[in-house]
């Protein structure tokens, strides 16, 4: 939720903690904030309501003394709104040490209590100040800073990633998580801290994770880390794969933009290396060796668009794989006593490795003896790390709200994951397999395709529809999914009520949402199917427009019979039936993002959003 930067070393601290705030902006951004321990040996902050962009103004105008020892700070407003006050970081020891805090402390009220009766001030209405003073008061009785951390995270509950600083002992930042990221990147005589591996790719690749309820202190020439007891504990190293231009915009007008031109990429990257001689291979899922023949049943848990390609992974997993597959969004799945054993495969999936809905799923399916896979696409993430094995997307940093590049990426790992159960199941045989990895294979260059073809009429669409305050989006089948898709995306990115349905439900009940004028957005499936439902979705396009809806069909090249029943047809090129969603949902990303765009509104930071969801 909140973006995290912690530096020691030679630099100017406040360069390093502004670049590492700006590339995990799109982490939390209605407030940002620095501390430095100045060449004076002062404690200096700063810090404003609003967009990283208010703080970078104010410092323009008004400069503080730079040093080089810093924290920094983007939040994402929990206890207490986005205002100055509340803004990161909240000072302890009577302004002496620094603290800020991603997560919620939910046994804030009670240690906060604790605090006031012996004297203590609070200046913001956040959950974090009561950290900083307590680690402020325990450096004052033991005058050792990691120490005083330690015993004030053993006594906090919830979800924290913590950094802490203070004046008397410049050159030195400590860091505490639980349930909340943190990862250090490992440079030449200084050394990072971050949220996310964003914070610091661009000065150094050497990353180490920092784990469950663990603790860590850098200085500029060394990393300690041990566990809430205080123990010494070995942090897993890892090369961070991409590279820092791969996080910058590189000219693009949006990062949405960029992401979407990348979604060609994402899925062939997550191809490569997986496929040889019509085969699949994934070691990657070596761990899960001895139980995947014998898994009776998988349940996908994601929350968004991450769900949303969890729902595509069910219809590939039980056409080529034959085990049923359950898709659950991961906070329902936790709190309901779903039925699991070791015979179930819980695969969860996220972009960022971090939202606390999925990773207290995934968290709860170990505890109840289900083994667990993880679909992701951030090295040195937390969910990787809780579940029993990992298959990593290659869909390279996304930086925009709202997924795009990581949807096709995500359901390419499903579908590779679908064809490597068939493998091993027998349940499809080496021509089927190598078929329909043909056809995974033929995706990036029919997705570069729709990305060229279709992007100049939506804009067009979308500015003629600057207006509309409802969109309605209709598929059935693998089409479903990406109607949910596409009306998220609307929702999100142009404030507007947007709303999926399965075309097969309409008559149900939302046939009666459809009045004059209503835009219906429809994903149909190619004709040349035997057993396309591509008759009943031309059906339901006659139902729709026969009580006045404008129908905007996403349909295959070359399919004429939707034709006349059609407002505008925009077209994707062929795919066999369960790839075709990979092609449709790209015009309703670009949708989304240029009605957003014609409604003159941030594509890249919606409002109320944050783009890793650290909190339940
Ligand atoms: O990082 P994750 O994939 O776990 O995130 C899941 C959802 O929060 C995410 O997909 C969200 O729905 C997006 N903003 C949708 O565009």
């Amino acid at each position: 939720m909140c973006g995290i930067v912690g530096y020691v070393g030679p630099g100017s601290a406040i360069g390093m903690l502004l670049g590492g705030l700006k590339r995990q902006e799109y982490r939390g951004y209605d407030s940002a904030g620095i501390a430095v321990i100045d060449d004076a040996g002062e404690l200096e902050t700063r810090k404003r309501a609003g967009k990283l962009g208010v703080l970078l103004g104010d410092l323009d105008g008004d400069s503080m003394p730079d040093g080089h020892t810093g924290i920094g700070h983007t939040r994402w407003a929990t206890h207490g709104g986005p205002s100055d006050a509340n803004a990161h970081p909240h000072l302890g020891d009577g302004g002496r040490l620094a603290l800020i805090h991603n997560g919620i402390i939910e046994n804030f009220a009670e240690l906060k209590q604790e605090v006031l009766d012996a004297g203590g001030v609070f200046t913001s209405e956040t959950d974090s100040e009561v950290a900083a003073l307590l680690v402020g008061s325990l450096y004052r009785e033991t005058g050792n800073l990691t120490d005083a951390m330690r015993r004030v995270v053993t006594r906090l509950e919830g979800a924290f990633t913590l950094l802490v600083m203070h004046q008397d002992e410049p050159g030195v930042v400590v860091g505490a998580r639980r349930n909340s990221p943190l990862v250090v990147g490992v440079g030449d005589g200084e050394n990072f801290l971050g949220s996310d591996v964003a914070a610091f790719v661009e000065h150094t690749r050497h990353a180490l994770e920092i784990g469950q309820d663990q603790i860590v202190t850098i200085r500029p020439g060394s990393v300690e880390v041990i566990d809430f007891s205080g123990a010494p504990v070995t942090p897993h190293a890892f090369e961070v794969a991409w590279d820092a231009s791969a996080a910058e915009k590189g000219g693009w007008p949006s990062f949405m933009k960029k992401e979407i031109s990348e979604e060609p990429e994402a899925v062939a990257k997550t191809l490569i290396g997986r496929i040889h001689d019509g085969a699949v291979t994934l070691p990657e899922l070596e761990p899960l060796a001895e139980v995947l023949d014998d898994i009776d049943r998988v349940v996908v848990i994601g929350c968004g668009t991450a769900a949303y390609a969890g729902m595509l992974g069910k219809y590939a997993i039980e056409t080529w794989a034959r085990v049923p597959v359950d898709v659950e969004l991961s906070h329902e799945f936790r709190y309901r006593d779903p039925v699991l054993s070791p015979r179930t495969l819980v695969v969860s999936v996220s972009q960022s490795g971090e939202t606390m809905d999925t990773l207290m799923a995934v968290k709860y399916a170990r505890e109840h003896g289900a083994r667990t896979l993880a679909i992701c696409n951030t090295q040195g993430s937390t969910i990787p790390r809780e579940s029993d094995a990992v298959l990593y997307t290659h869909a390279g940093p996304e930086v925009a709200v709202a997924s795009t590049k990581a949807f096709v990426a995500q359901a390419t790992a499903l579908y590779l994951l679908g064809l490597y159960l068939a493998q091993r199941r027998g349940t499809l045989d080496g021509a089927q397999i190598a078929a329909q990895l043909a056809e995974l294979q033929d995706l990036p260059d029919k997705l570069d395709q729709v990305v060229d073809a279709a992007s100049a009429r939506i804009a067009e669409l979308a500015h003629w529809m600057g207006d509309t305050q409802s969109v309605l989006f209709l598929g059935r089948h693998v089409g479903y999914p990406i109607a949910l898709e596409g009306a998220l995306k609307l929702k999100e990115l142009a404030y507007i009520h947007a709303e999926g349905f399965a075309a097969g439900e309409l008559k149900h009940g939302p046939i009666a949402l459809i009045e004059p004028g209503q835009i219906v957005f429809v994903i149909v499936p190619s004709p040349r199917d035997p057993s396309s439902l591509h008759p009943k979705v031309v059906s339901n396009i006659q139902e729709i427009r026969a009580r006045g809806a404008r129908v905007i069909a996403i349909a295959e090249i070359g399919d004429v019979a939707v034709v006349p029943y059609a407002d505008e047809v925009i077209r994707i090129p062929f795919a066999a039936p369960l790839f075709e969603p990979l092609l449709a949902v790209v015009p309703l990303h670009i949708f989304g993002m240029e009605l957003a765009m014609a409604k003159g509104l941030d594509v890249d930071q919606p409002r109320n959003l944050a783009k890793s969801v650290t909190v339940e």
